[in-house]
């Protein structure tokens, strides 16, 4: 068997739409208060793309931001895989194909990863598998997400939580390098689907155009996703940690997916540490899904939060209803 490389994140990236929209003016349009969205999740104000923008612009606004900060040429990207519950198209083409085509890249092996909000976890797997094999020489990891575009604008139960964005990563072989992913666990509960989904417009419930266009935008149990999440993140943490015979005092930052500040007070308390040992900027975002994590990597980056030799977990949990988490060794 081939010998596998090692495997780093060489660079971070992100870009969010600047139209910012706070609570107060959310409240203008739908029945809720800056007072219900801070006390029940921790959202102060959310990013929203204006109509014409598409997840695949995100993805590159966020390519760009890494190009630019860290100073690498386009031809040093051997793949793109595009984490994303709201593709540009329904099906195909991938949205990573329509970045490779805005990037103006040659031809690369570019594809879409579907686990909701844990996707940039997958991905982050996924592409450490194509570089450790020696397939490609390295991935560009973008989670990006348009969630306005099937967010119900009327329903308060939900659109009240979701941001647009996207965050970007680039990963590649080498030995010595900063940031080396060292284990990632996946996994998904397919039983709790229906608590977050898209009901219509897939295959099991094709749109009928005789019929006005319904349930065709983002459902969610948010009790049931809620007590899910707490569950699954300490499940998550327990399990990196054990697999790589660690305690938690060695882990020096969780970045959890943005859902809810009250999902990480609730696993805080259950794993029984501080809660400052999770990146929390789900304040100024909202959750977007997918680009959450590497949104806030980036941001942590900028704060000069990492440093080489930290101990990073990065934990997702979402819509499949997927979960996992990230070992990585800054
Ligand atoms: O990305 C991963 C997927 N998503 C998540 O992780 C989200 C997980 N779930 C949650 O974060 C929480 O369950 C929510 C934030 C969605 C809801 O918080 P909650 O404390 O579970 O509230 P609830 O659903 O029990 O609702 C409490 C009340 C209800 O009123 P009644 O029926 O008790 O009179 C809701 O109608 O709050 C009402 N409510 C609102 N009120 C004002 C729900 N949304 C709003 C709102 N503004 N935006």
């Amino acid at each position: 068997m081939k010998k596998l490389a090692e495997v780093y994140v060489r660079a971070v990236g992100a870009y969010v739409p600047p139209r910012r929209v706070t609570n107060d003016e959310l409240a203008q349009t739908v029945d809720t208060s800056d007072d219900w969205i801070r006390s029940h999740t921790g959202i102060g104000a959310r990013h929203l793309a204006d109509e014409s923008v598409t997840t695949s612009d995100l993805a590159v606004g966020a390519t760009k931001d890494m190009l630019k900060r860290h100073g690498i040429q386009l031809p040093e990207i051997g793949a793109i895989v595009v984490a994303t519950s709201t593709q540009d198209y329904l099906g195909f083409p991938a949205t990573a194909c329509v970045v490779q085509e805005k990037l103006g890249l040659q031809v690369i092996p570019a594809f879409d990863i579907s686990a909701g909000c844990t996707g940039f976890i997958y991905a982050l797997e996924v592409a450490r598998g194509l570089v450790a094999t020696g397939t490609v020489p390295s991935v560009l990891v973008i989670g990006a997400e348009k969630l306005s575009a099937i967010t119900d604008w009327s329903d308060r139960n939900t659109c009240v939580l979701f941001g647009d964005g996207a965050g970007c990563v680039l990963v590649q072989g080498g030995q010595g390098g900063e940031g080396e992913i060292v284990d990632s666990v996946l996994h998904a509960e397919g039983s709790g689907g229906s608590y977050l989904c898209i009901p219509q417009g897939g295959t099991s419930a094709p749109f009928d155009t005789a019929v006005p266009l319904q349930g065709h935008k983002l459902h969610m149990d948010g009790r049931a996703v809620y007590n899910f999440a707490v569950r699954v993140l300490k499940e998550v943490v327990d399990e990196l940690l054990s697999r790589n015979h660690l305690v938690i005092e060695d882990i020096d930052w969780i970045v959890p997916h943005q859902a809810n500040s009250r999902i990480i007070s609730a696993a805080a308390k259950r794993l029984k540490i501080d809660q400052a040992k999770f990146f929390m900027n789900i304040e100024d975002y909202a959750n977007t899904s997918a680009a959450s994590i590497p949104i806030a990597l980036r941001e942590m980056e900028e704060q000069g939060l990492l440093k080489r030799g930290q101990r990073i977990m990065t934990i997702g949990f979402g819509a499949g209803l997927t979960y996992g988490g990230n070992l990585i060794i800054w």
